[in-house]
């Protein structure tokens, strides 16, 4: 049966990947990409599916309920999936606000509208950083459904805050939702602020590699495409009410990913340079992805030696992607972030 599915933040990294994943696995559903183009969108990512006459886009604000609202009533969507959200960390550090308007208000906008307008169900796309962190010392400890909220940063902090928020308006108003909690992901189309397209990036302009503390801190690395199947298994499968973590118990330390990187790229890791670090920084991530196993029968496809090379492949072959950003507004935020650290 055909749904109408909207895709709030579809012109970053995540959603962008999840409406291509869809799109084709989909073809009979219909794509309303809902996106505000903050720093981190950006419209020319969707260029190849721009003309579909299944896709459309909307550049609107998830804060902005009028709008949001009469998207609602045009379109009358069956599923709803919010990835819209201020997502670096050291952004949150340096201006909360923008977090929590768009990451708990805009979300609460998102809530209303499926309330007023009805929804078949409502995916809020969350993170694996609401649980806090975890000692390196301890490495059976791993994050599952049942880990109590303990968020360190803004961003973390207004994550948590939108799935409490999401949580109560379906227990109160019986909104059809669902959550997933996922590690860190990587691929096409990440915005190189992040670690592992900004070491490209630098690298491949024999640029300094800023590595944070010693570079010890440990992620749990997702490809892009594992998380996108697994919202697929959630929206359809998944029961009402539930959270579920996205994980591929894939831990590695920062620095031996930027190490990849050097060896991958042909670079020395004389580039590599230690500098302060993010406060408040999160040790370690690891998902206990047991639930989604047992409940959708959902795996990890991609292994990291396999989704590096095809994320460093890509970097590598769309450099007019990454470079305009570079070029632009990014340099005076890099030069903020890095400039004296
Ligand atoms: P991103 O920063 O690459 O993209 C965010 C998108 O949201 C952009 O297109 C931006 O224009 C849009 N947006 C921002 N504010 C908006 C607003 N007020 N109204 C409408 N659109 C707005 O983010 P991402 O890495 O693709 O993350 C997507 C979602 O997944 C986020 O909710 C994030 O918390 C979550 N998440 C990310 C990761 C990760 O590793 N990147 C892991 C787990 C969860
Ligand atoms: O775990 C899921 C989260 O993963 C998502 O919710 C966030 O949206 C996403 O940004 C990501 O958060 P992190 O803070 O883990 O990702 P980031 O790429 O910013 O940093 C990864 C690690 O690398 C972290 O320990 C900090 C370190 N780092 C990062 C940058 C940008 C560096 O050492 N140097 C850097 O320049």
């Amino acid at each position: 049966m055909t749904k109408t599915i909207i895709v709030t933040g579809g012109a970053g990294f995540i959603g962008s990947n999840f409406i291509f994943y869809m799109i084709d696995k989909h073809p009979d559903y219909r794509f309303i990409c809902l996106d505000k183009l903050t720093y981190a969108g950006n419209l020319s990512t969707l260029t190849p599916i721009m003309d579909k006459p299944n896709f459309r886009f909307v550049k609107a604000d998830i804060c902005d309920r009028t709008a949001v609202f009469n998207l609602f009533e045009e379109e009358k969507p069956d599923v709803v999936v919010n990835f819209a959200a201020e997502s670096h960390v050291d952004r949150s550090i340096e201006n909360p606000g923008v977090f929590l308007e768009t990451n708990i208000m805009g979300t609460a906008v998102m809530m209303d509208a499926c309330r007023k307008y009805g929804i078949e169900r409502y995916h809020q796309v969350s993170t694996d950083e609401v649980y806090g962190d975890l000692p390196i010392d301890k490495p059976e400890l791993l994050f599952t459904e049942m880990t109590p909220i303990h968020t360190s940063s803004p961003y973390s902090a207004s994550k948590a805050s939108a799935d409490l928020l999401v949580l109560a308006y379906h227990r109160t108003f019986g909104v059809p939702i669902t959550i997933s909690r996922c590690s860190n992901n990587y691929g096409p189309y990440q915005f190189p602020e992040k670690l592992i397209p900004l070491m490209i990036a630098n690298a491949l302009n024999d640029k300094s590699l800023p590595v944070y503390g010693e570079g010890l801190n440990v992620r749990d690395w997702l490809y892009v495409d594992d998380h996108c199947k697994a919202i697929d298994l959630i929206i359809h499968n998944g029961r009402v009410g539930e959270v579920y973590n996205i994980g591929g118990h894939n831990e590695m330390r920062n620095i031996d990913i930027v190490k990849l990187i050097c060896g991958a790229l042909g670079k020395p890791e004389s580039l590599i340079t230690y500098v302060t670090d993010r406060k408040g920084h999160d040790m370690r991530y690891a998902i206990d992805p047991t639930k989604i196993h047992n409940e959708l029968g959902w795996l990890p496809e991609t292994n990291f030696a396999d989704g590096i090379k095809l994320t460093i492949d890509w970097y590598v072959n769309n450099r007019p992607w990454w470079q305009e950003i570079i070029s632009g507004d990014y340099q005076y935020y890099y030069e903020r972030m890095y400039g004296n650290r």
